[in-house]
């Protein structure tokens, strides 16, 4: 409030030009840097990363330049890298061969599947890092929607019980943080309560809160190879991009369930949502750089329209200047060397 007050009361304070030059403050590096209201490092990234069954095991993704789904002794070894050029925390996704997908996405139960083994091997391999760890039907499923399918129907209630056990599987297995990312509602609370009776009372949960039916999620549903199988839309679930007051109201149900942190995604084309549930909650809001907002800078980039660091990092400011605490992004990697290039 107070902070609102002086911005408007800016004009009354601020004596005209001449004795106002806006310019004095931009002259240099080091006023300019003085004076910046935000910053980006790299402990404000998370990178999302594919892993794949095997050993050794490399694929570029098409739509995806620059990112491979690595099997997870690959995972490992460029995770060592990004954390030691500052990046401490992963969210990882699994890519899941078609003969384990099924209807009801079973496999995501398992506690030998492939995302809890690269979960138990990444912390034995990096216990620094952090890992978040997606909960959700859809790579588990032969029709590619994150709940339980009937009639056609994506069932809530009983996919919520599922995304519990989940969740459950995805702690054991050493999550440090369950992310539902499925949208289902009531999942917040009802995976809340199942951990807290397991005795997982310090596993974090991030919710995916405001999680918007958008077109930019196409080169992910190809990294993940769910995109070829996903009947229908997902708008029975994720929300209307017109919407913005019903973001809120997932944000504030999704905190009286007990969410430690949520979610806005896609990032760069929903900042108002971000700004406004960091105005009117205030609590750590998350921002995901999505799968086609990725590939739009690689692809101007490659085309030669613009500069990849520079824009990549315009961008995670803009997210930070909107009120984000942190952003998940495919170029936390390149985004982190180019700042070490900068301070250096
Ligand atoms: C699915 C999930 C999606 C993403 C993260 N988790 C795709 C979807 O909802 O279809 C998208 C991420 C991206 O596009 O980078 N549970």
């Amino acid at each position: 409030m107070l902070k609102n007050r002086i911005i408007k009361n800016t004009p009354a304070v601020e004596p005209a030009y001449p004795r106002t030059r806006m310019r004095r403050l931009r002259q240099s590096d080091w006023i300019r840097e003085m004076v910046a209201e935000h910053s980006v490092l790299a402990s404000d990234l998370i990178w999302p990363v594919f892993v794949l069954e095997g050993k050794n095991a490399a694929e570029p993704i098409k739509s995806m330049p620059d990112v491979e789904r690595r099997s997870i002794d690959l995972t490992i070894e460029s995770l060592r890298r990004a954390y030691d050029d500052g990046i401490k925390v992963a969210a990882l996704f699994p890519v899941v061969p078609v003969e384990k997908k099924n209807m009801d996405g079973k496999e995501a139960l398992n506690p030998e599947n492939l995302i809890c083994r690269a979960i138990a091997e990444i912390k034995n391999a990096l216990p620094g890092m952090g890992i978040i760890a997606d909960v959700a039907l859809d790579p588990y499923t032969t029709h590619g929607h994150d709940g339980l399918v009937e009639d056609g129907r994506v069932l809530n209630d009983e996919t919520v019980d599922v995304l519990c056990q989940q969740s459950l599987t995805l702690a054991r297995a050493g999550a440090d943080i369950v992310a539902p990312s499925d949208m289902m509602d009531g999942r917040i609370g009802a995976i809340r309560d199942r951990l807290e009776s397991e005795g997982f009372t310090d596993t974090i949960i991030l919710s995916y809160a405001a999680k918007y039916a958008s077109a930019f999620y196409g080169p992910f549903r190809d990294a993940v190879g769910s995109g070829a199988h996903l009947k229908g839309d997902k708008k029975t679930y994720q929300m209307a991009p017109a919407n913005a007051d019903e973001a809120l109201r997932e944000v504030a149900l999704d905190i009286a369930e007990g969410a430690d942190m949520v979610m806005v995604k896609p990032g760069l084309p929903y900042l108002d949502i971000i700004s406004k549930i960091k105005e009117n909650f205030g609590v750590p809001t998350l921002a995901y750089h999505v799968s086609g907002e990725y590939a739009m800078l690689k692809a101007a980039a490659a085309y030669g329209c613009l500069d990849f660091d520079l824009a990549a990092l315009e961008t995670m400011l803009a997210f930070k200047r909107a009120g984000a605490s942190a952003i998940l992004t495919y170029a936390a990697p390149e985004i982190a060397k180019s700042l070490q290039k900068k301070s250096s």
